[in-house]
């Protein structure tokens, strides 16, 4: 969602901005501005479009010489994708510039009171409400700090925000409440931003700041408050331990790419530290001062939901713990959550930060639920609301569209499934290390087959890349892996596609097959290999074309088989899910959408 960055320092602080504006830009977004304090007076651009929009118009101005600035990428949430909605907005006596990130929910009844004072307004955005609200509290209070704090308590729901003011034109001030904002401790600089790749190629040191507070920083200086009643926040400032290189594309054509090419090494790193040195035995000391769970109900949105329910067979097959697996944008309006005793909530959620799964924990904690987090972004919301949290340790992942993360929810699925399972007692030492010398082994096997799969994925992707819909089929685990394939082609290529459980085709779903709808059937040479050729064959008798993802040796009549490496077990799904990926990715490729960036999407989805 929109990417706010705020910079004072000692660098021409609106191409900084821009820069790092760039660096957000996975985050999605349909419009750009940036404001600076000039001869007295705020000066703001903004452009519709990508940033080399605005970067064209920036041009075309005179040079800034400003060394403080603020800067934002806005996806569209009140008001169209228009220059007049763009941010920085300004306050009516143009004094005040305000960018934000967020929903303040009760932005109309504060409009109105603003237009009965005569304020008037020039976009449809909720940020040049809370702007002028901010120049009607300073009437009140000539300090901008607490006037600004004043307009915040006033203001119901989820933000981030960046102010400046044209009196003090090296001071930004910054405030949070539920969307993230970071600030980065420099050597005579400071930042603040939505994701640290932002400033990372000037400061690794950060703040997380917290929900409620709020920050004034200069070059030289940072004070962090309490929103509520100003009052001094001791903070910590942390180090972040991975580089810019992290956040690169390293020679990849996009981060989707070099992010699915990452996976043999983001299994090693998931595993690391946590088997021990006789490879028998799971180590997640996180999960240690917990009692083993009667039952637990896994909450995320999208991809990481999709792993929530591949881990579902693993948490009950080898730990013996029932599993149900809920949409947190659902699960946070149910009227009745019922809890049975010993049940646990894990949600899951490689950004930490998706409103609704964030909301869905606060209302398992409120009814008494203990919850677990499973989190890639360290100090996320997520990470910090939950009891305990587990980090997937993937690395930043930079492309709108989920894969590496996934990789990495599995893995890590898969350790707790068997430490519980040896917490309990149902998993002997030997059957422990068998699976783990499966898990070893998984690096390699990608890594040995990652660049056949791509030149398979490229050759289908033509072939099919010009149909309009799609089904993907899968049994068992597999129809999670069938559900994350036609979410991966609907959001990178536009076409449509719908994962179905390979047995339910008949109920319904299979009156659309005909020559011009073609299925991507998983079909391992497993227990349920029979039952899905079935379904292969019935899709087959209503003229059907057919991929069909399956093992060498596997005897099955289709248009495309397509052999991956044979692992044995749910394990398979590590091999599985890159294949699927490389073939959405190809899809789009081919037919020239943005894959990093897909239409209407965000990374880090922060509003509900
Ligand atoms: O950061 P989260 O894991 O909570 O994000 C959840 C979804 O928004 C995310 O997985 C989304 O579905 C991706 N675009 C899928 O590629």
């Amino acid at each position: 969602m929109c990417g706010i960055v705020g910079y004072s320092g000692h660098r021409p602080a609106v191409a900084l901005v821009v820069e790092a504006l760039h660096r957000l830009e996975y985050r999605g977004y349909d419009s750009a501005g940036v404001a600076c304090v000039q001869q007295g007076s705020l000066c703001v651009s903004k452009a519709q479009g990508k940033l080399t929009q605005l970067e064209q118009l920036l041009s075309q101005e005179a040079p800034s010489t400003a060394t403080t600035a603020m800067g934002h990428t806005r996806w569209a949430t009140h008001g169209a994708p228009a220059v007049r909605n763009a941010h920085p907005h300004l306050s009516n006596d143009k004094s005040l510039a305000l960018v934000h990130n967020g929903i303040i929910e009760n932005y109309l009844e504060i409009k109105n009171e603003l237009l009965a004072k005569g304020y008037s307004f020039y976009s449809d955005t909720d940020t040049e409400v809370l702007v002028n609200l901010i120049q009607e509290c300073h009437k009140q209070e000539p300090d901008i700090e607490k006037a600004f704090a004043m307009a915040l308590n006033k203001a119901h729901g989820a933000y981030a925000v960046c102010l400046m003011d044209k009196d003090q034109p090296d001071v930004f001030y910054a405030a949070r409440m539920s969307a993230p904002l970071i600030l980065g401790v420099g050597t005579g600089e400071n930042f603040v931003a939505s994701d640290i790749p932002a400033f990372l190629p000037y400061t690794r040191k950060v703040v997380f700041l917290e929900d409620g507070e709020m920050v004034r920083a200069t070059s030289s200086s940072y004070e962090v408050r309490k929103i509520a009643d100003l009052s001094h926040v001791d903070v910590s400032v942390q180090t972040i331990e991975w580089d810019v290189q992290a956040a690169q594309k390293s020679g990849y054509r996009h981060f989707m790419l070099k992010e699915i090419f990452e996976q043999p090494k983001v299994i090693q790193d998931a595993m690391s530290g946590r088997i021990s040195a006789s490879k028998d035995e799971i180590l997640l000391p996180e999960l240690d001062a917990l009692p083993v769970p009667g039952r637990l109900t896994i909450v995320a949105c999208g991809t990481s939901s999709h792993a929530g329910l591949w881990g579902r067979h693993l948490l009950e097959s080898v730990a013996g713990i029932g599993v149900q697996v809920e949409i947190a944008s659902e699960y946070r309006y149910k009227e009745t959550l019922i809890f049975q005793p010993g049940e646990m909530v894990l949600v899951i959620s490689q950004s930490g930060e998706t409103a609704d799964t964030l909301a869905a924990l606060r209302r398992a904690r409120e009814c008494g639920a203990t919850v677990l987090g499973l989190c890639n972004v360290v100090g996320s919301s997520i990470a910090r609301e939950a009891h305990s949290v587990l980090y997937t340790q993937a690395g930043p992942e930079i492309s709108v569209a989920s894969t590496k993360a996934m990789c990495s929810q599995m893995l890590l699925l898969t350790l707790m499934a068997l430490y519980w399972g040896q917490r309990k007692g149902i998993l002997s030492s030997e059957k422990c290390a068998e699976y783990v010398q499966s898990l070893l082994s998984l690096p390699e096997i990608l890594e040995n087959s990652l660049h056949d799969m791509h030149d398979t994925a490229k050759r289908l992707a033509r072939k099919y890349a010009q149909a309009k819909n799609f089904f993907y089929l899968g049994r068992g685990h597999c129809f999670s892996l069938a559900l994350e394939g036609a979410l991966k082609l609907k959001e990178l290529s536009y076409i449509h596609a719908e994962g179905y459980a390979s047995g339910e085709m008949k109920h319904g779903p299979i009156a659309l097959i005909d020559s011009s709808f073609p299925t991507f059937a998983i079909c391992l040479n497993d227990a349920l290999l029979p039952k899905v050729k079935s379904n292969v064959v019935e899709v087959q008798a209503r003229q059907g074309h057919v991929i069909a993802l399956t093992n060498k040796g596997v005897d099955l009549a289709v248009d495309d088989a397509w052999i991956i490496p044979e692992v044995p077990g749910v394990l398979a799904a590590y091999v599985v899910l890159p294949a699927l990926q490389l073939f959405s990715y190809e899809v789009a490729d081919y037919l020239g959408k943005d894959v990093d960036q897909p239409r209407n999407l965000a990374k880090s989805v922060t509003v509900e």
